[in-house]
């Protein structure tokens, strides 16, 4: 089947078969490989992408249902040649050691600050409580998305 996808403010014509994944059509079909694969079942958060600005598990979710939506990847989140801040605040805090979870990590965070733009230390914990670092980066990572909420 042919689907259009809205990917980072650019449709996409692409094939894919009704079974495929949306992580899966991102990586290998539009060569996204931000989205990771970590645990392919819902648990980890490395493929976190958002959809219509809700984060999602793009690993749980067939691609034809994407269709029609606005899906957002960690590549689209700089723009006009400038990091967002919440990559500044990444890279400023340590926030990452091998990075295989930052893509998830910040697409997750700027859903919080979307929609919470100066959210407590209690609300940045809970809002990423499914996204897993196993390099336990955890405290980097909590005060990055804090520094980002102040702007
Ligand atoms: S790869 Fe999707 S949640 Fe782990
Ligand atoms: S930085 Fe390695 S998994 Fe998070």
């Amino acid at each position: 089947m042919t689907l259009a996808l809205r990917v980072n403010g650019q449709t996409h014509p692409v094939e894919v078969e009704p079974y495929e994944l949306l992580l899966d059509v991102l990586r290998d079909r539009l060569n996204l490989t931000g989205p990771k694969d970590g645990c392919g079942e819902g648990v980890c958060g490395a493929c976190t992408v958002l959809l219509d600005g809700r984060p999602i598990s793009s690993c749980l979710l067939l691609a034809a249902y994407a269709e029609g939506s606005e899906i957002a990847t960690v590549e689209g989140l700089a723009r006009d040649g400038g990091l967002h801040p919440l990559q500044r605040a990444f890279i400023e805090h340590g926030a990452f050691q091998c990075g295989y979870c930052t893509p998830g990590m910040l697409m997750m965070a700027k859903a919080l600050l979307d929609r919470t733009p100066r959210p407590s230390e209690a609300q940045v914990r809970e809002f990423m409580s499914g996204n897993i670092c196993r390099c336990t980066s955890y405290v980097e990572i909590i005060q990055a998305v804090l520094r980002a909420g102040d702007g």
